[in-house]
């Protein structure tokens, strides 16, 4: 089945789908951010992940629009605490409207999600609330980490992985899990889906992280260098602390991580100066092909027919080569 197929599904139902309407206020931003468009990455892996066991994979679309629902919920509230000013190419809701506002809207879409998740059959309902359950609360530990990471010295490049298998990587794994749990799959194909989707959630963040510096904003749709400017110890800064000794800048770079005050746009270019000094770049390349390559491992043990492999496969390279 072509991708294009499971993006048309997903749109529409997004299109048609009906949150709330009273007061217009709190749903006002919800619709926006919805509308705002993004990869529909998740939800296009619990389709075709149902699609694997089944041919009516339509009945997979409500489930997998909650986890895009989810996912629209975190990004709101994460660009709150990114102080992100842009976001798919538009203002962020907190931006638009008000932080007050981010925080409720995010928090009745968290319902929604809930909502459209319900619809599963009844036998399934107590397993994949459970595993829902977990994963959010698991995003949620990982953007706690993700916070205090900035003020924090050391960070691993360990540390960081659990981070993001945390903020990131779980969702990943549960949408491709979840597909296949409404597909009726046995429960070591679950297992392999949900540990595909981990690990290429891994490359994935690490993607996003280069892009956030080395991306172009029309492409992106987010400000570029909003990692360097919180101080976010992403999968470059770690590398660049780690390597700084080595290239003489330790000094220089402590120095900008240190600044109280600075001009945005002359802290970016002076931390991307020294990022481009030490290589990270190459080094974050190589270690999200790393990532990529494990899951396209997991992929091969997966037992289901080569063609349907292969729409996994190429979607998960489009993602490893996305310039947005
Ligand atoms: C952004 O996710 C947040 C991360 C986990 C990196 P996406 O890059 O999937 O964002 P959209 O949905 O396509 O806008
Ligand atoms: C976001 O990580 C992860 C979640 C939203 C849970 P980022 O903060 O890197 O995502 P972007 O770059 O703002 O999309
Ligand atoms: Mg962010
Ligand atoms: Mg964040
Ligand atoms: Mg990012």
């Amino acid at each position: 089945m072509a991708l294009k197929l499971y993006l048309e599904a997903i749109n529409k139902e997004i299109a048609e789908h009906k949150y709330g309407n009273h007061p217009q206020e709190l749903y006002d931003p919800l619709e926006y951010i919805m509308s705002l468009g993004g990869k529909r990455l998740r939800p296009a892996l619990t389709l075709m992940s149902a699609n694997l066991w089944l041919y009516n994979w339509q009945k997979a679309v409500k489930p997998a629009l909650a986890v895009e629902v989810f996912h629209n919920f975190t990004l709101m509230h994460d660009d709150i605490m990114d102080q992100a000013p842009i976001r798919r190419g538009q203002a962020t809701v907190h931006e638009k409207w008000d932080t007050n506002t981010a925080i409720l809207s995010g928090d009745v879409m968290l319902v929604a999600a809930y909502e459209l998740l319900a619809e599963v059959e009844d036998a399934n309902f107590k397993h994949v609330i459970k595993r829902f359950n977990r994963t959010a609360a698991e995003v949620c530990e990982g953007q706690q980490l993700d916070m205090m990471f900035a003020s924090k010295e050391n960070v691993s490049k360990e540390e960081y992985i659990e981070m993001i298998r945390l903020k990131t990587s779980v969702l990943l794994g549960f949408a491709l899990e979840l597909g296949a749990i409404v597909a009726g799959a046995d429960q070591e194909s679950v297992d392999l889906l949900y540990s595909i989707g981990v690990n290429l959630g891994l490359g994935f963040q690490v993607k996003d992280d280069i892009l956030d510096v080395y991306g172009e904003q029309a492409k992106v749709g987010k400000q570029i260098g909003g990692d360097i400017i919180e101080n976010k110890k992403t999968w470059l800064m770690i590398d660049a602390l780690e390597k700084a000794e080595e290239f003489g800048v330790v000094k220089e770079l402590n120095t900008w991580l240190q600044k109280e005050t600075f001009d945005n746009t002359e802290k970016v270019t002076a931390v991307k100066a020294i990022f481009d000094t030490i290589g990270v770049k190459q080094d974050a390349e190589q270690a999200m092909h790393g990532y990529f390559n494990l899951a396209f491992d997991s992929l091969k043990k997966l037992n289901v027919s080569e063609d349907k492999k292969q729409v996994i496969r190429s979607f998960a390279e489009d993602l490893l080569n996305r310039e947005h």
